[in-house]
């Protein structure tokens, strides 16, 4: 099975270079675990880090969460041997490449061809690993469209604010934060939901991307139920104090899914009563229709995914 709908509420950054760090995520209950080998990763360390993430993924003790690697970008001279060298030492345990900085969708078809020839080459499963292109400068958003459909392995797109702020010239240095002097609103609204309506558009999941106040636990919740709210799928985290506020904030309300699962049962109900016609019915004192039943089966299937 691909982890293309596997929940990814909290996604959690471990370095790739510390072998402490990736032991103690394997217990911790983040939906999906990226193991970085791009900027937390200092140059002379990638070799070295390449070597302990192989071993770390094929070993025992991780639970059931979503397991990615950060490899580093097409414009560096380390992007082919991180995928040779992680894929050849434990493909088979892993879920997803996360791919940063992609501009078009000539970096995802790259990673694509990479990837098949180096399952091919170690006897796994053509097409399993999957792509979560990162999005993180003007270029890459505009040809977002493109990137989403570059592969089928394509599974979410990742918001890279830190990066995205930078290549933009925005002034400021808090990401998550609104820059200051802006007064009008929420300056990544239009990224925001460009990458969401991309993924909508085209079937994969939207994440966003880190708040690194990391002690300040209430502002990142805060920053989190702003993209939740949106119809974001997760968001990534950098503690694990956050982990079980993105987990939260990005399930459903209770009262919101049991509200969903009635509405689903009721329009079953009365189409089944009305031979399979669907029109608008009456749900207490709410009118429902085909509209609310779409509505429903999103905050249904999510609390599913969620273990509701
Ligand atoms: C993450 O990679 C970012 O640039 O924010
Ligand atoms: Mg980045």
């Amino acid at each position: 099975m691909t982890s293309r709908n596997r929940s990814r509420r909290s996604v959690l950054a471990v370095p790739g270079s510390s072998r402490k760090m990736i032991d103690k995520a394997k217990g911790l209950p983040a939906d999906e675990i990226f193991l970085d080998l791009e900027d937390a990763v200092a140059p002379l360390a990638k070799q070295a880090a390449r070597e302990s993430i192989g071993d770390a993924l094929a070993e025992d003790g991780w639970g059931k969460q979503v397991k990615v690697v950060r490899v580093n970008d097409w414009t560096t001279e380390w992007t082919y041997a991180d995928v040779v060298e992680v894929v050849g030492r434990a493909g088979a345990h892993l879920d997803a490449i996360l791919l940063p900085k992609v501009p078009d969708a000539s970096h995802v078809q790259a990673l694509d061809l990479l990837l098949t020839q180096v399952e091919k080459a170690n006897g796994l499963e053509v097409g399993k690993i999957g792509i979560e292109p990162q999005i993180e400068n003007a270029i890459g958003l505009t040809n977002i469209d493109a990137i989403a459909t570059a592969s089928p392995r394509v599974e979410a797109l990742v918001f890279g604010p830190a990066d995205f702020m930078a290549s933009l010239n925005m002034r400021t240095l808090v990401v998550g934060e609104q820059p200051d002097g802006y007064d009008r609103g929420d300056a990544y609204h239009h990224i925001l939901m460009t990458i969401l309506m991309a993924a909508r558009a085209h079937g994969v999941q939207a994440i966003d991307g880190p708040y690194l106040q990391i002690r300040d636990v209430e502002a990142f919740t805060r920053s989190a139920a702003r993209t939740a709210a949106l119809g974001f799928d997760g968001k990534w985290v950098l503690h694990p104090t956050q982990i079980e506020a993105a987990n939260e904030v990005f399930s459903p309300r209770q009262s919101d899914y049991d509200r969903a699962e009635l509405i689903l049962d009721a329009y079953a109900f009365h189409t089944s009563a009305a031979g399979g016609g669907r029109g608008a019915v009456m749900l207490g004192d709410e009118m429902i229709d085909e509209a609310s039943r779409k509505m429903a089966l999103v905050i249904s299937a999510k609390g599913r995914a969620a273990g509701m």
